[in-house]
């Protein structure tokens, strides 16, 4: 294939005069709010979900993602900046295409790349001269230049000369106030100079602040490096707290007071354990692929360990206390109080709520919850719905369990009505009583 070195010139051209189209594929809480910002941005922008529901609410301008407001959807929608679509041949007209499906993991811990392979081959099957083409998704090191690239290349294009290929994390945080998609710094690295001159001057356009790097495996390695350090120093302080346990002393103390320190330590908290799509999976997409050199990740094996135990040890506590009124977890009317995986967010992907709720009801709780973002979820093949805290605690439960601190509840009438509470998150940090039950 001839080299076409104007490829380039005019692909930066389109993205400086905004007239570059820009497809997003998979709009969840990754593709949705990078859409949205590539609209702010001037920039002409479709959304590609296989999933129809997700197109048919942003086309009417309804937000299912929290930290896209509503109004900002709809002006995007209703100012022909911003559509949805499940039609994938209309990839075929867009000059810069990032990609952002899931990359789960298989029951065995290994990388799952299929919603990434699917997304590619509908990318390559209209892949056009010029184009540029981004992939977001977290994954291993390597994906992009030996999964994503040949599969691109193989009807003859090359990419940093007829079409654009990069890599560039997704590193946003649901629910964080102060970071967001637009002012979080965005790390692009192409295959080569021409895709990261092209893939930083589509983010240069939209984004506050972008860090170019040398190649797709170092951005690659970034974001995992960013979620296994997380993991890890999640998994020393989850260990410290047991050990904390062991000698009766107060580890949400010790944090505060350690966090002190002007430099050199960085507060990490306990709680029931990993959740969401990132920490609790992204580390064994890095220790996978550093197994295929021959290197066992050791910190990433025994933070996962730790981590995992959390929600027993959850539940331990639970016996502990319900133990201290003469009571068994066998029985006895145990409320959850957050289920989401994290403060403020209705995600629940992976959530220790859901292994705290489990291994409850295996030891044979009665179970209730309530989370004013999660409305209800399916619990050993029942359906549960959440009940306002104030309506759980006039029913008296023998024992509340704090798993999710979301800012919308008041404790105050658990507390102040004696209710026996477990509290994984330092919610009820400035109450003292015997009822209460700290990690
Ligand atoms: N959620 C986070 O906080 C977060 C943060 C940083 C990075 N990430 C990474 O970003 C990626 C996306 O995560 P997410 O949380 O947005 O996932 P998500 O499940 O919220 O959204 C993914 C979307 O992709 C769609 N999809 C799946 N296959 C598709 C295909 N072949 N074509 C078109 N659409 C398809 C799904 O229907 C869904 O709407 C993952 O790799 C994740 O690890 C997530």
């Amino acid at each position: 294939m001839a080299t076409q070195p104007s490829s380039l010139a005019s692909t930066l051209e389109r993205i400086r005069a905004r007239t570059a189209r820009v497809g997003v594929i998979g709009l969840g809480y990754v593709g949705l709010p990078l859409a949205v910002e590539f609209a702010h941005a001037g920039f002409d922008v479709t959304g590609f979900d296989v999933d129809t529901s997700k197109a048919e609410q942003i086309n009417g301008g309804r937000s299912y993602i929290p930290d896209v407001a509503e109004r900002d959807l709809a002006e995007c929608v209703r100012s022909g900046k911003l559509r949805a679509t499940a039609d994938m041949s209309a990839l075929a007209t867009m000059d810069a295409i990032d990609i952002c499906v899931p990359t789960p993991l298989r029951k065995t811990k290994d990388p799952d790349l299929s919603y990434v392979v699917k997304a590619v081959e509908a990318v390559a099957a209209t892949l056009t001269r010029g184009q540029l083409i981004i992939l977001e998704s977290t994954t291993y090191p390597g994906t992009t230049d030996e999964v994503v690239q040949p599969m691109l290349e193989a009807k003859g294009l090359e990419a940093d000369v007829d079409f654009f290929l990069a890599f560039s994390p997704e590193r946003v945080d649901p629910g964080n106030q102060q970071f967001n998609t637009k002012n979080i710094p965005k790390i692009v690295g192409g295959v080569g100079p021409a895709s990261t001159e092209a893939a930083a001057a589509l983010y240069g356009a939209t984004v506050e602040h972008v860090v170019p790097v040398s190649s797709t495996r170092v951005a690659e390695m970034v974001k995992l490096l960013e979620n296994t350090f997380r993991a890890v120093n999640i998994g020393l302080v989850n260990e410290v707290a047991l050990m904390c346990h062991t000698m009766d002393i107060d580890v949400w103390e010790v944090i505060d007071a350690a966090k002190t320190k002007p430099f050199g330590f960085m507060p990490f908290y306990p709680g029931p354990g990993l959740g969401g799509h990132c920490i609790p999976i992204d580390p064994y997409y890095l220790s996978w692929k550093a197994r295929q050199t021959g290197f066992e990740c050791r910190f990433i094996e025994l933070a996962g360990q730790i981590n995992s135990s959390m929600p027993h040890f959850v539940v331990d506590r639970v016996a502990e206390a319900l133990n201290s009124q003469r009571k068994s977890i066998n029985g006895s009317r145990v409320h959850v109080i957050g289920v989401a995986y994290k403060r403020d967010v209705n995600d629940m992907r992976e959530s220790p709520a859901l292994d705290v709720m489990e291994a409850l009801s295996k030891r044979g709780a009665q179970l209730s919850y309530s989370d004013p973002y999660v409305p209800e979820l399916m619990h050993g093949g029942h359906l549960l719905r959440s009940i306002d805290l104030p309506d759980a605690v006039k029913a008296r439960p023998d024992c509340a369990v704090i798993c999710t601190d979301h800012r919308a509840f008041d404790y105050a009438p658990l507390v102040d009505g004696g209710t026996l509470v477990v509290d994984t998150r330092n919610a009820l940090k400035d109450r003292k009583a015997p009822t209460i039950f700290r990690l």
